[in-house]
């Protein structure tokens, strides 16, 4: 297979879009990411690549949580519009009609409309360069009933929305299984 070389690029395919919450000022605030992903099982951590300059970094230095809510196809104007447009200039929540609740934490925003939501506690501010890798010890998951199968997140009725810059920035939608995991690779055992 011929390959053309990019250098140091960014090219991870796909992404999953995070929109991360925090309260600034008393006032919930909700920013799109897709630099985002797991970070440790044992506790569980996630992490958000982060610009200094966004207005959301404010909550999170200052709160010391923040929360991750799992939009689904169906967000993907509200999941744009958190990633276009600064809560330093507008509300979000009411912009996108966003049904907030709390959790365990009782400080991280929630986001009713989305399958799933995490509440995390900030471990780690690491500044890489044009980002800070915000890690978060993840306290409590909420998951909507709907989209569970025999009590379990079931990620087919979850339907989280994914994005990938290719030729154009574009949100996709899940496709299916191609295989178990931990088992299909047993095929190829000689
Ligand atoms: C699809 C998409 C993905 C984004 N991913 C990130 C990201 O991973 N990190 C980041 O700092 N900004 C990211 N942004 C930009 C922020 O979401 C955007 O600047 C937002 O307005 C910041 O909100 P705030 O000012 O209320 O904090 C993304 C935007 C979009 C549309």
């Amino acid at each position: 297979m011929n390959k053309k070389t990019f250098g140091a690029s960014t090219f991870v395919f796909p992404q999953p879009i995070f929109l991360v919450g925090v309260n600034i000022e008393g006032k919930p605030n909700f920013m799109t990411v897709a630099w985002g992903g797991m970070a440790c099982g044992a506790p569980p951590m996630l992490t958000a690549a982060i610009r200094h300059q966004r207005y959301t970094m404010k909550g999170i230095k200052s709160g010391g949580s923040f929360s991750v809510n799992i939009p689904d196809e169906e967000l993907v104007k509200e999941a744009d519009l958190c990633g276009i447009v600064s809560g330093a200039n507008a509300d979000k929540v009411s912009a996108c009609n966003f049904d907030i609740f709390y959790g365990k934490l009782e400080s991280a925003p929630l986001i009713r409309q989305c399958p799933v939501n995490l509440e995390c506690k900030v471990v780690h501010i690491l500044d890489l360069g044009s980002h800070a890798l915000v890690v978060g010890s993840i306290e409590e998951t909420h998951v909507s009933e709907s989209c569970l199968t025999d009590g379990n997140p079931d990620i087919a009725k979850i339907k989280p929305l994914l994005y990938s810059r290719g030729v154009t920035p574009l949100y996709y939608a899940f496709g299916s299984s191609v295989g178990e995991a931990f088992h299909i690779g047993n095929e190829l055992r000689k």
